[in-house]
């Protein structure tokens, strides 16, 4: 794992922006996964202004999704399609068909869980996934207590999700309360992995993914075990770490 920790959010955002840009130059038809949430959204708005300033094509790429709520409008600002979309693929010089969708509103999940597991495999499989990270350790929509081997599928988001995604809702009764989530076996066969993390709220669970036990009371702790993992933190969400473990 090379763990590499920062001023604060601005340098997170700009160095794994620049992460990402290297990894399309250099790969003739890169397959990246995207999250999305708040941490990336600097993230996608830097790439699109390397676009923009005709220094990053995104022409050859290929994208996937690594989440998306159940039961939502694909294209709505609820979406993670619809945000990921709007924030940066409409933004930038790649087909519509270029992302892999996970279907939220797809009458049978388990058939579109499949069906993505397969794209990814037809694709030549995800070379570099983006990920961040939730307060409980969730990667993707992976949440506390999912298995190791898990695949693409439906999952129950919980309360602590919801809270810190929907802020603004009064009542939970009115959010969508599942999403379609890669498992986190799928996650870790990524040939690598970019994972960011701002502020205070995440160092809890950066420390438990870092020095903690291999457990799946904290899924992202799989990432232990992964041979190219490069971590981005600020220096509130690096925290409760031990200074040392930082490599550059
Ligand atoms: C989103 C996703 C989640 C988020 C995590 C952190 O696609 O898979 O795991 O990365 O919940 O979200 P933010 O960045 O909003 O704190």
């Amino acid at each position: 794992m090379q763990l590499v920790v920062l001023e604060d959010s601005d340098a997170v955002v700009s160095v794994a922006a620049e992460h990402i840009a290297m990894f399309v130059r250099m790969n003739p038809s890169p397959r990246l996964g995207l999250a999305t949430g708040k941490t990336q959204e600097g993230v996608y708005q830097a790439l699109v202004e390397e676009h923009l300033s005709q220094r990053l094509s995104f022409a050859e790429s290929r994208f996937f999704m690594l989440d998306e709520y159940l039961g939502v409008d694909p294209l709505s600002s609820e979406s993670f399609q619809g945000q990921l979309r709007r924030t940066f693929l409409d933004k930038v010089n790649v087909p519509h068909d270029s992302l892999e969708t996970l279907d939220g509103n797809a009458q049978d999940i388990a058939a579109e869980s499949a069906r993505f597991e397969s794209a990814v495999v037809e694709f030549g499989g995800i070379d570099l996934q983006l990920l961040g990270i939730g307060t409980n350790g969730h990667i993707g929509f992976n949440e506390p207590g999912s298995s190791f081997d898990s695949r693409t599928r439906a999952v129950d988001l919980f309360p602590e999700t919801l809270e810190r995604n929907f802020p603004e809702m009064t009542s939970l009764k009115t959010v969508p309360r599942r999403a379609i989530s890669q498992g986190l076996a799928t996650i870790a066969e990524a040939g690598s992995i970019l994972l960011l993390a701002t502020g205070k709220a995440k160092a809890q669970a950066i420390a438990a993914m870092v020095s903690g036990p291999l457990s799946e009371k904290c899924p992202a702790s799989i990432l232990q075990l992964h041979k190219s993992l490069k971590v981005i933190l600020d220096e509130d969400a690096a925290s409760l770490l031990n200074p040392h473990l930082a490599t550059s």
